[in-house]
């Protein structure tokens, strides 16, 4: 994992416990690495000791500048934080995040895709920017996009065409009632920070919330929603469902999310 900073990231708890589950004799380890070093850092991988890494904050968009070859989503979503490095050496990447997202929305509410016609996105970040990406590629044919600095969700929608409809923040409340998913990519709602302040009540009976923010992993936003009844979705599955690409590309082996995954990560939160 190359970040700066690096720390916090849970992601060595997730794939060092996949190592062990499996018994692979390999090794998921941190970089600190500052920006002006990093794309010589990503180009020299394998000299390193690495078949691969995972790119985090502030790097994501250099990294798919420096890859040899980006997938179709990295390209859509603008930032790579899934890289390796082939037979020959080329650097390909990847960005898993709407892979994650989508893959755990499917696990935890498919209801989701019944009448599925409109969802509103809140944020314009690259969170945002990859959800919105999953969710026009299983086909959502109308996204509400909203975010409080309104210039950001406008040039969102510009790169992602038709289907995104850009909400003025103080409007979002009235739109809400059509609205069968609403996903939260902002930060409020995060430990530390003001909760997201939504009318979940004009929400449809059989809405579905997800929200990205992971600590807390019941954000006051979720707790609102499973309070009327309606299907929560917590920001910790986004995360592990990302990390499974990479570590069958690195490893050879599709990596499973299970409770005993989950319960470990959540552990350290
Ligand atoms: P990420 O890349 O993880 O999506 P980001 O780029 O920092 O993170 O984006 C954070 C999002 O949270 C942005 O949409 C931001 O809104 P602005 O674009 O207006 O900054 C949103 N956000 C953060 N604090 C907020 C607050 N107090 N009220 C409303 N939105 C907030």
């Amino acid at each position: 994992m190359i970040g700066w900073p690096v720390e916090h990231s849970r992601s060595p708890a997730i794939h060092g416990y996949w190592l062990a589950h499996y018994g692979i004799d390999g090794a998921y380890t941190k970089e600190a690495v500052p920006p002006e070093n990093f794309p010589a850092f990503l180009s020299t991988l394998s000299e390193h000791g690495y078949v691969g890494a995972n790119v985090t904050l502030p790097h994501k968009e250099a990294a798919l500048r420096t890859v040899d070859d980006a997938d179709p989503a990295a390209r859509a979503i603008g930032a790579v934080n899934t890289v390796w490095v082939d037979e020959r050496g080329m650097l390909h990447g990847a960005n898993t995040d709407a892979y994650g997202f989508m893959t755990n929305l499917d696990a935890c509410a498919p209801e989701w895709r019944e009448g599925y016609d409109v969802a509103m996105v809140l944020g314009a970040g690259g969170a945002a920017r990859a959800i919105l990406h999953g969710l026009i590629e299983a086909g959502v044919p109308r996204i509400l996009l909203t975010n409080r600095t309104i210039a950001k969700a406008d040039t969102l929608a510009r790169d992602f065409g038709d289907s995104v409809q850009v909400v003025p923040w103080e409007d979002k409340d009235s739109a809400l009632s059509a609205c069968r998913l609403l996903v939260n990519t902002t930060s409020l709602g995060m430990a530390g920070q003001a909760p997201l302040d939504i009318m979940v009540s004009a929400l449809p009976a059989d809405a579905v919330v997800a929200d990205i923010v992971y600590v807390p992993l019941e954000t006051p936003l979720l707790a609102a929603a499973r309070a009327r009844g309606l299907t929560g979705v917590d920001g910790l599955g986004m995360l592990l469902h990302q990390a499974v690409p990479g570590f069958e590309r690195w490893f050879g082996v599709r990596p499973e999310v299970t409770p005993d995954l989950r319960a470990l990560v959540v552990a350290t939160l």
